[in-house]
């Protein structure tokens, strides 16, 4: 056991000077220590699907000299599971490896939102909806903090696009912030408690994430009450002073000394209070004492086989005509692509992990079926071998079915860059047709992190499985689901567009302007009413589920839904039961309908659950700015259950009375929004008539031109009629 500090007294004890030394790293991965005064070091490294610990004896940037670790599925593939429980255990194993090999804190889970498909790091982060984020993240983090190693949410906030990352501002209007971007942060401080957050490269409108006073100290902290240390991204601080005056606790990495010393001169000029960094250090010193000893060994091979389970319940089954799917054990198989003897698994860039082991698809599969034949097609390089192709199409072309595994190249999907495009190499499609053509009985595997375009060559595909980006024991995972001894139970946690130029950011991205608004992935497509390739929650199963018995039930804020669900198919499988709710009176534009709650659950051929969800006043509510909180309107509310965003198998209405709140007045609010208020409405009118004709107001022809104009200029055209002054005063403003 670590001796516990004493916080005050440790402080009380500081020089200012040390003060500011321990409020940024020392070196790479750790914070300073001060010796004298009984304060260690901790370390922190990445995350988020795997220990990234680079070796102690090499360059401590590197990317390539890490220790081995389990690389689990990464999250664009953990968010596909929906399944809390599952992530839960993928966190204590990341806790658990992180406690044995000595590291305080892992840099992740990452929670942004996936604003557009195509975001460079989007196979590092777990959805386009910020419910399914937010549950997600949160278990995630339970998980790795029950093994007394801190989480590290990030990148807070609104760090939606990797180009420019360092340079640009994410200008997105309030509403959009709070409703997309927060929510799932949100969530995740409020029931999680993550230990740490890591504050953003970009700025929010205009202002640097890392020395961001509203989102750090009054969101954060004040609002959410968020009781840890925020640490920068590894170079996110543009002026040290600004940033801890804003309520970043430490600097990542350490700059040699050199804003230590800028925190000490801006302490002695007075440009920042010597308490505010007080309050810094005590967070930091808070961090220290949550951290344990190390502990235990990893297991990797237990590990391995939950990095198995994982990438098993994380694939999607996007297609499966005439149920070629699972594949009979008595078939010839070809198994088609470099992939399937070298798989595609994680991502570059700072989750990069030197996997314990890797499985392949070509090796788990042997044994399988009554033949099994592999050809690698394609060079991973992209380049046309005629030969590869040549090859594959024959093998294909005398197997019953052939497998093809398919993906983006690696170059492609790293942290650092956006891709442009969401196409698979000309190379690979080449040869799907061609495949497809010696054999119509084609099954697809996807590799990739980031969604692909589907739409133009699913009609050779018979089936097609997304894995994403499956993490080591990517082979075994494919292999289960191939042969049936694992039912596919993934669901998108993004939708894939039919093309780029659908996507609700396509004239925007990579960009600042934020234009799409609420109207991210399915809320974007469901507004426009526009065909999808493949919607949120999709995903096939080999077997069926009946969805029956809707129950709703409304107390006070809270409603309550209940069904049966059952399995009306050939064999066991896990069906994710999918809420949206939709606000069929609501006052102003919002998304036609949003996922609120979501759970997986397990059933045997023929056998029925009751399911039941539980709403609070929050999942109805939208964010107002005007009042400056979320605002539940009364009203009917649709509730629909389903399997996917598109299919959805019962609704039912439910009334929930709620009290009016009227939009603060002000001299220049628009008279709409005055006749609108329970005092200043009436109060308008009794001006209005008192003197002349109020027909400007009650007759709905004339109102309809006029419901725009300001208070004051009704106020000045009224000749001294109405006193504004008077108004404000009693409608208490
Ligand atoms: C990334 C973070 C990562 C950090 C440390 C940054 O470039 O944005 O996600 O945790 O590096 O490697």
């Amino acid at each position: 056991m670590h001796k516990k500090i004493d916080i005050v007294t440790a402080i009380a004890a500081l020089t200012l000077e040390e003060k500011a030394a321990l409020l940024s790293g020392q070196g790479a991965w750790e914070t300073a220590a001060v010796e004298r005064a009984g304060i260690r070091s901790i370390t922190l490294t990445d995350g988020p699907h795997g220990l990234r610990k680079v070796a102690p004896d090499a360059e401590q940037f590197s990317f390539e000299a890490s220790l081995p670790a389990t690389c689990f599925p990464t999250p664009a593939a953990l968010g596909s599971s929906w399944d809390a429980g599952l992530l839960t255990e993928v966190g204590e194993a990341l806790g658990a490896e992180s406690r044995a090999a000595g590291v305080d804190v892992i840099l992740g889970p990452g929670v942004n939102i996936k604003r557009s498909p195509l975001c460079g790091r989007n196979f590092e982060y777990l959805s386009e909806d910020p419910v399914l984020t937010g549950r997600l993240g949160a278990a995630l983090v339970r998980g790795i903090q029950s093994r007394g190693v801190g989480a590290s949410v990030k990148h807070f906030a609104a760090n939606n696009q990797e180009t420019d990352r360092m340079l640009v501002s994410a200008d997105v209007d309030e509403r959009t912030l709070r409703e997309i971007y927060l929510a799932g942060f949100e969530h995740i401080v409020k029931n999680a408690r993550p230990w740490t957050v890591m504050a953003a490269y970009n700025r929010i409108n205009g202002v640097h994430a890392a020395q961001n006073r509203r989102l750090l100290t009054e969101v954060l902290r004040e609002e959410w009450g968020f009781d840890g240390l925020v640490v920068s991204d590894w170079g996110a601080v543009a002026d040290p002073a600004a940033a801890v005056a804003a309520g970043l606790d430490l600097e990542m990495p350490g700059t040699n000394g050199v804003s230590a010393a800028r925190l000490v001169t801006a302490v002695r000029a007075g440009e920042i209070e010597e308490a505010v960094l007080d309050q810094a250090v005590a967070r930091l010193l808070t961090l220290i004492d949550r951290t344990a000893e190390p502990s235990g060994e990893a297991d990797f091979g237990r590990h391995h086989d939950l990095a198995r389970k994982a990438a098993a319940e994380s694939a999607v089954l996007l297609k499966n005509d005439d149920g070629i799917l699972p594949l009979n054990a008595g078939a010839r198989i070809a198994l088609v692509g470099e992939f399937a003897r070298t798989p595609r698994f994680q991502g570059a860039g700072s989750s990069q992990i030197n996997p314990i082991r890797v499985d392949n698809a070509l090796t788990a599969l042997a044994g399988d079926f009554a033949e099994l034949s592999f050809a690698p097609g394609f060079l991973l390089s992209g380049e046309q071998d005629p030969a590869l192709l040549t090859e594959a199409v024959a093998g294909a072309a005398v197997a019953d079915v052939a497998v093809l595994f398919l993906g983006l190249p690696e170059g492609e999907e790293s942290e650092g860059f956006d891709r442009r495009h969401l196409d698979l190499p000309a190379v690979q499609l080449d040869l799907l047709a061609a495949v497809a053509e010696a054999n119509p009985n084609v099954v697809v595997v996807l590799a990739n992190g980031g969604v692909v375009e589907v739409a133009s060559w699913r009609h050779h595909a018979t089936a097609i499985l997304e894995g994403w980006l499956t993490g080591q024991a990517s082979g075994g995972a494919i292999a289960d689901l191939l042969t049936g001894r694992v039912n596919p139970s993934g669901r998108l946690a993004e939708t894939i567009p039919l093309r780029l130029a659908d996507t609700p950011a396509y004239l925007n991205y990579p960009g600042p302007t934020y234009g799409e608004r609420l109207y991210v992935g399915y809320r974007y497509y469901d507004a426009k009413d526009m065909p999808v390739a493949h919607p949120l929650g999709h995903g096939l199963s080999y077997t069926t589920f009946g969805y029956s018995d809707l129950r709703t039930e409304v107390d006070g804020d809270t409603v309550r839904v209940r069904l049966v669900l059952t399995n009306t198919g050939p064999v066991a499988g896990k069906e994710v039961v999918q809420l949206y709710v939709a606000d069929l009176d609501a006052s102003l534009d919002r998304p036609v309908r949003e996922l609120k709650a979501f759970t997986k659950i397990e059933l045997s051929p023929g056998e029925s659950a009751q399911v039941a969800f539980e709403l609070q006043e929050r999942d109805l509510s939208y964010y107002s700015p005007d009042h400056g909180r979320w605002v539940l309107e009364a009203g009917d509310f649709e509730i629909a259950v389903g399997a996917s965003s598109r299919d959805l198998r019962l609704t039912a209405t439910v009334t929930v009375d709620a009290p009016v709140l009227a939009k603060p007045l002000g001299p220049h609010s628009p008279i709409r929004d005055w006749l609108a208020h329970p005092t200043g409405g009436p109060l308008l009118l009794k001006a209005m008539s008192a003197g002349q004709d109020a027909s400007v107001l009650t007759d709905p022809a004339i109102f309809r031109m006029v419901e725009s104009l300001p208070l004051s200029r009704l106020a000045a055209m009224s000749g001294g009629l109405l006193d504004i002054d008077l108004l404000l005063e009693t409608t208490g403003r």
